[in-house]
């Protein structure tokens, strides 16, 4: 049968419910990436995420919630951490916290481990799935482990289509980066992954951000694995200009083969990042990358370009 593609209606919620229900995977925008949905609860459905993914078990899944109440009976937070999430969720941030006793997300979906990572996303697709569902729904971005996430509708039936029960149309997703992940159970914030929500906004909440090294032998995010965001193709970053046979994904004004923004804006560069790099990856064989700004969101595409690159 063919992959039926939904959009968001009371109907369509209800089916994607009971196939969530069921054990099934559903496909789903997020403002940040497409994300492969099931159950947090249903370790066989946990289990179909790893095998479509090709993801090894050692690195877990975040859950999507739909309030902060719900985020709550799944883990512990702290003051801090509570304030964070009431200043920038429904949005691109998700926080790691110690596993409430209360907690539903499964074992396998946390990897084994005792803090669980929480996100409610700024899209009405999920937060309406996860409250029609009526719990926790664990979503990785839908796309075979260590590859370019996906954007679009389009990049998620290449590379999952056949993986999948439903899945929802959303368009492009907004940001275009995965969201910005903070331990959230120190005394201090821990950036484990940059991503689209500016980690200067987290300082201005709770500060004293500490960066981490995010790329020693044993992450602290077991998911910052060195090689990921990958293109077949080989990319050399930091380029002023391409090398004969190169593509150029330019940044700001100038010619490029595809620019991330001309006018230099990093938001805009965030959106179009996976997107051009899958484009240029389907033609080229070496694509050369123009300097990006560190500051800002320039942090988490420098990341995914750094990984992409090894
Ligand atoms: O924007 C996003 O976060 C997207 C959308 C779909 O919500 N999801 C996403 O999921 O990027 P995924 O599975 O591709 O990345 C999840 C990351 C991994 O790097 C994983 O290691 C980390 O979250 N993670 C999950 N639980 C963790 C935990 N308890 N402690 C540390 N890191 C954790
Ligand atoms: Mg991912």
């Amino acid at each position: 049968m063919d992959l039926r593609i939904l959009n968001l209606t009371e109907e369509n919620l209800a089916l994607a419910a009971r196939v969530l229900r069921s054990g099934g995977l559903i496909g789903l925008p997020t403002e940040t990436v497409y994300g492969l949905a099931a159950d947090a609860a249903n370790e066989a459905a946990i289990e179909r995420i790893y095998e479509a993914k090709g993801r090894p078990k050692f690195n877990p899944l975040i859950a999507h919630v739909s309030d902060i109440e719900m985020a709550q009976r799944e883990g512990v937070f702290r003051p801090e951490a509570l304030a964070l999430v009431e200043a920038h969720w429904p949005g691109p941030l998700t926080v790691v916290v110690d596993v409430a006793p209360t907690g539903t997300v499964s074992k396998l979906a946390r990897a084994g481990l005792d803090s669980v990572a929480l996100r409610i996303p700024a899209h009405a697709i999920p937060i309406n799935l996860v409250e029609t569902f009526g719990g926790p729904l664990v979503a990785p971005s839908a796309n075979p482990s260590g590859k370019i996430s996906p954007t679009t509708l389009d990049h998620v039936m290449q590379d999952m289509g056949d993986k999948l029960d439903l899945i929802f149309n959303g368009g492009t997703c907004a940001a275009g980066i995965e969201s910005t992940i903070i331990d959230a159970r120190g005394e201090r914030p821990a950036l484990l992954r940059p991503g689209s929500l500016n980690p200067d906004w987290i300082e201005e909440i709770w500060p004293g951000l500490i960066r981490p090294d995010l790329n020693p032998a044993a992450p602290r995010s077991p998911g910052q694995l060195l090689r990921h965001y990958a293109p077949r193709a080989e990319l050399r970053l930091n380029a002023n200009a391409p090398e004969p046979g190169e593509a150029y994904l330019g940044f700001g004004p100038g010619a490029a083969t595809l620019n991330l923004s001309e006018r230099g804006d990093l938001d805009e560069a965030a959106k179009n990042l996976f997107s051009m790099l899958r484009e240029l990856d389907q033609n080229y064989d070496r694509i050369a990358v123009a300097p990006i700004p560190t500051h800002g969101l320039g942090e988490g595409i420098n990341d995914r370009l750094t990984r992409a690159a090894k």
